[in-house]
């Protein structure tokens, strides 16, 4: 491991200052993906290849500043919405929303995070999208948007690429009942209370009645969209036909991913379709872009192959795992500084200045 890359499958160990140990199922529950794990495998092998040719005499440093959904961030880097944060460290997701602002860059907020949006709203004030799923219940879907609207988050994240859990070997094996162990901030909420009265149910089986849902329409998307005055992003994009249809219902953008390969395993992996998405939706559409990126140099590929700016995963839920904030901190700081070192060796001056060689002899890609 490289001084700020992190390895997914195996998280810091036992750092200094820690108190409690996550236990080996969150781990696994954090750190496993689909299946036997194929297509997280490949979405890391695949921006591991070099494609990235540098570029001289650029006549001065770069400066990784770019313009996002919602506002200016010091570089090309979000914390990807990830649930259940709690698992690792009890402050939940304070730490990397804090460690984000502070850095200056963004933090996308999961539909199921552990700490609730106000709390997070609250201890960082720095650029913030919230992710929200299209649940069975209308209400709960209403409440999450209007809460991101009230509390100033930028822009909506609606993932689409849940229409099932993906069948995740680790957790079957271990018995994993994530909403059990730790369930999230929502059911504390006062319309998922009013739904647990309605329904005469405990907060996990309202969970399982109105989640996942795999009725969700375009259509669906589309009356989001209508009902909110904020930008709507479509996370978990990975045809260009859907970036087209994206696009054509309202969104504001899309997110390139395949959830990290916690889905389809044996998917193609996001950076092979990133092209051609970014192809689909022409200049000016921002496209945004996880699943895999370990490394600093990743995220330059990404930006070479057209993302606007990157959304990191699991880097950031090992750092937190030793539950030491500053280990996030770091972890953000690193990635900010060798991003901007990297893009001064490629010669780019700004994030959009980063291409791959397009020269067919030359045999770049
Ligand atoms: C533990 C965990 C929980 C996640 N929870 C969510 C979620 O609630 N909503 C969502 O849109 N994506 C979720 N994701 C997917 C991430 O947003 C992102 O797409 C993925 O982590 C990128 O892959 P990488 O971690 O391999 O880079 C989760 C990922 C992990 C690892």
């Amino acid at each position: 491991m490289n001084a700020v890359g992190a390895d997914a499958a195996a998280p810091a160990g036992v750092t200094a200052g820690v108190t409690e140990r996550p236990s080996a199922a969150a781990l696994d529950y954090c750190f496993g993906a689909a299946g036997d794990e194929a297509t997280m495998a490949r979405n890391e092998a695949m921006l591991d290849r070099p494609i990235l040719v540098p570029r001289v005499l650029a006549g001065g440093p770069a400066d990784a500043s770019v313009t996002v959904t919602g506002g200016v961030i010091a570089a090309p880097l979000l914390v990807a919405p990830m649930g259940l944060q709690g698992l690792l460290d009890p402050r939940a997701e304070t730490v990397a929303a804090r460690a984000a602002a502070e850095a200056g860059l963004g933090f996308c907020l999961s539909a199921f995070s552990s700490a609730c949006a106000a709390d997070v709203a609250a201890t960082a004030p720095g650029l913030r999208w919230r992710q929200v799923y299209l649940t069975r219940e209308p209400r709960l879907t209403r409440y999450l948007v209007e809460e991101a609207e009230q509390l100033g988050f930028e822009a909506l994240v609606v993932t689409v690429d849940v229409p099932v859990v993906g069948r995740r070997n680790r957790d079957l094996a271990n018995g994993m009942d994530r909403f059990a162990v730790a369930p999230p901030a929502l059911v504390r909420s006062e319309p998922f209370r009013r739904l647990m009265a309605e329904r005469g149910l405990e907060d996990r089986e309202v969970l399982a009645e109105i989640f996942p849902n795999p009725f969700t329409t375009w259509a669906d998307v589309a009356d989001v969209i209508a009902r909110t005055h904020l930008p709507v992003l479509l996370k978990g994009i990975m045809h260009p036909e859907d970036a087209r249809r994206a696009l054509d219902i309202g969104a504001a953008g899309v997110v390139v991913s395949n959830h990290g390969g916690r889905q389809f395993d044996r998917s193609v992996s996001s950076v092979e379709v990133l092209p051609a998405v970014v192809a689909a939706v022409g200049s000016g559409v921002p496209v945004y872009f996880d699943s895999g990126i370990r490394r600093p140099a990743h995220v330059a590929t990404a930006l070479a192959l057209g993302a606007r700016a990157v959304l990191l995963g699991r880097p950031v839920l090992t750092a937190l795992s030793g539950c030491r904030a500053e280990d996030v901190a770091a972890l953000l700081r690193g990635f900010t500084e060798e991003l901007a070192h990297i893009m001064t060796l490629l010669g780019a001056r700004q994030p959009g200045d980063l291409t791959v060689c397009t020269n067919p002899a030359g045999g770049c890609r």
